[in-house]
């Protein structure tokens, strides 16, 4: 099933070489009989990652796209990234099941007045829960419609009380090697840490994405919280936060660490400016067969391109 909506471009091609080497080494600790198999890694065989809970109420939300119907649920949950369960793109819905969403918490520290910790069930409560219908871009040329729930980033940096000090935020996703068998794997350099500039994640188009298709998150798409930005790179959205840090600096993420000269810190969509491997002029909808444009800031460009007014996009790739 995953075949049909597997694009054209092989994953030997796209895969970085950081995960790559990742795959090499966990070849190499199972040759060298490093009790992979004994540790459950190979995964169980579970279809699904986890019960499919309905939220009581969701409202639409704004910058909805109205033109398109959305990806296929099974499209956007059977294929994807998420490095701390595997290397391949079914490893999330494999292996995702291990991993355990309540108790949650998500703590807040850096340039703020006073570190906090905040529990999952409270920020659901935060804000009424919006659905918005974003366009997602991975940078290795798939793309797809996800309804996703939940409010917007803002709502959650508002009640970290920054310092002036900050001008950057790290979402730092769980690195439980008990829940997440890779990240005993130097598949990528671990914790999964991705950040944005202060007002790009202020911006009222960046969501805390709590849920998608009217449900909670299932866990391989980053339950129980993650974050959505949908005109960069679908790199950019950390899953399963448990840490918000602002910092005064441009941090390193964990993709600037791996390969910095194919993964930029902004990593705005821009068809203009190629990965160092393939080109990003067009793009392919997970489920669909013909190839389509992709749009300059994944056609948001009319509400974010003056975030980045008189930066050369070039060299800020
Ligand atoms: N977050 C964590 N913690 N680990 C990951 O491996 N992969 C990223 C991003 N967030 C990743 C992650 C990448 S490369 C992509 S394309 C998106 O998640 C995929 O999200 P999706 O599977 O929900 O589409």
């Amino acid at each position: 099933m995953l075949i049909r909506h597997r694009p054209d471009i092989p994953t030997s091609a796209i895969t970085p070489p950081a995960v790559y080497g990742g795959r090499r080494d966990f070849l190499r600790a199972l040759a060298l009989g490093a009790g992979a198999a004994g540790c459950g890694l190979l995964g169980a065989g579970h279809a699904a990652s986890g019960e499919r809970t309905r939220f009581a109420s969701v409202v639409p939300g704004p910058f909805s796209v109205s033109d398109e119907k959305p990806t296929p649920y099974s499209s956007v949950t059977e294929y994807g990234n998420f490095y701390e369960f595997g290397p391949d793109k079914d490893s999330p819905q494999r292996n995702a099941y291990r991993l355990r969403t309540r108790p949650w918490t998500v703590s807040v520290d850096g340039e703020v007045r006073a570190p906090k910790t905040f529990a999952i069930d409270d920020i659901l409560k935060w804000a009424p829960l919006e659905e918005r219908v974003y366009r997602m871009r991975c940078v290795e040329g798939w793309s797809a419609v996800i309804p996703w729930v939940g409010f917007p980033l803002n709502e959650l940096i508002r009640r970290c009380d920054v310092t002036g000090n900050a001008k950057f935020v790290e979402f730092w996703s769980l690195a439980d090697p008990e829940q997440m068998p890779y990240v005993r794997l130097p598949v990528l350099d671990w914790p999964y840490v991705e950040a944005l500039r202060l007002d790009e994640a202020m911006h009222p188009l960046a969501l805390l994405g709590l849920g998608m298709y009217g449900e909670h998150m299932p866990k391989q798409n980053g339950a129980p919280l993650r974050v959505v930005v949908p005109w960069k790179y679908g790199f950019k959205g950390a899953k399963s936060i448990v840490r918000v840090r602002f910092v005064e600096r441009q941090p390193p993420t964990v993709w600037t660490r791996t390969a910095p000269d194919e993964y930029g810190f902004y990593s705005n969509v821009n068809p203009d400016v190629p990965h160092k491997r393939w080109s990003q002029s067009h793009e392919r909808r997970l489920g669909e067969f013909f190839k389509r444009k992709t749009l300059p800031f994944n056609g948001y460009a009319d509400q974010v391109a003056g975030l980045y007014a008189g930066m050369d996009l070039r060299r800020n790739f």
